[in-house]
């Protein structure tokens, strides 16, 4: 798309545009409206870690519940959606990166298990959206640019997730950050704009709201609760990380930010002597599932954390109830607080 059509819809979204969520009441709102759900408050789809377990948690403590579905077998993905469907009768949703070249059979047996949410990322929508675009289905799509944003809108997508660069996992090339991603996003389009990356507490949540976010996904601060899968150490490693932990490593091959370990540091040594791609693939090494190893065996030296720069905000590791019903009382004493100031 040419940045004419970027700057003439920024244009356009300038005009609309009037902060609608500062100040206001968080629940209720158009993004709360679409998912039927209580807070406008998504747990984030996150390989390796945000089965049906953790999805269910989220969901039944009135925020929107994922089931990160890309590091599953379509039989798996299946079963978990069986499983939250069984155990909770409140939305929930079943994120699939596109990067996986089946993708659109996920979505297929997504949706032939009953699934109605669904939060597409890494890659275009677009060989997706025809087949989950159905009236009682919602599509969300995950885009790290402005001119992501206003491409998936035209492609009829219902919301979409902006993402920045502080995110864990796997980042944009772009490398925009959250706080000018948002307002640019929320300009330029008109469906519900959810902000994601570097939020872990209520006050960022109520920042990106008044940058004109409908909601915020979280990602690393669901890792550390007590429902989510993930090993122990993964918990322990992100609650015990300063602001400066986390690191991106795999520029030349597929971004990735994670907490610096002793894998991490050898990657970031070897891109800072130029390592080529080889080199890179053979650091990594295809005996182990490095991902694998972290989320599940707790391999603390030689694991790939996926894990973002709200690490450093992470303290404790508490039941996800106790996290959304702490979320909601920051949101609202950081409101409170801006207001007295006004
Ligand atoms: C361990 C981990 C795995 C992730 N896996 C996925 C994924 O499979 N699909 C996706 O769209 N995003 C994935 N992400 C990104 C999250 O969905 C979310 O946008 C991000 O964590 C938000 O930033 P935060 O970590 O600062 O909260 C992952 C993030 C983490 C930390």
């Amino acid at each position: 798309m040419k940045l004419a059509v970027v700057r003439q819809y920024r244009a356009a979204g300038a005009k609309k545009y009037q902060s609608p969520n500062m100040g206001g009441d968080m629940k209720n709102n158009r993004l709360c409206g679409l998912l039927g759900i209580e807070h406008p408050i998504i747990q984030a789809g996150m390989v390796w870690v945000s089965d049906w377990r953790l999805a269910l948690a989220a969901s039944e403590a009135g925020a929107l519940g994922t089931i990160g579905a890309g590091s599953m077998t379509v039989e798996q993905a299946v079963e978990n959606i069986r499983k939250a469907q069984e155990a909770t009768a409140k939305p929930f949703a079943v994120n699939i990166p596109m990067l996986r070249p089946d993708a659109a059979q996920v979505g297929a047996a997504a949706m032939e298990a009953g699934a109605k949410i669904f939060i597409t990322s890494a890659g275009n929508p677009a060989k997706i959206v025809p087949l989950i675009k159905r009236p009682d289905n919602i599509l969300i799509h995950v885009v790290p640019s402005v001119k992501g944003a206003i491409k998936a809108e035209a492609e009829g997508v219902d919301a979409v997730i902006c993402e920045g660069y502080e995110a864990g996992g796997h980042n944009s090339p772009f490398e925009t950050a959250t706080l000018p991603l948002v307002p640019q996003v929320a300009d330029a389009v008109k469906i519900p704009v959810v902000a994601a990356g570097g939020i872990a507490d209520g006050r960022g949540i109520a920042a990106v709201m008044a940058l004109g976010a409908d909601g915020a996904q979280l990602g690393t601060r669901f890792i550390a609760t007590a429902e989510c899968p993930a090993h122990e150490n993964y918990k322990k490693l992100i609650v015990d990380s300063l602001d400066f932990d986390t690191c991106i490593i795999g520029r030349k091959l597929n971004m990735l930010r994670v907490i610096r370990n002793e894998f991490a540091k050898r990657m970031e040594e070897a891109e800072k002597k130029g390592a080529t791609e080889e080199e890179l693939f053979k650091i990594i090494g295809s005996e182990f599932n490095r991902n694998r190893a972290a989320s599940w065996e707790g391999d603390i030296e030689e694991g790939a954390f996926q894990a973002g720069q709200s690490s450093g905000l992470v303290r404790d590791v508490p039941t996800v109830a106790e996290l959304v019903g702490r979320l909601v009382a920051e949101y609202d004493a950081a409101v409170g607080s801006l207001k007295k100031m006004g």
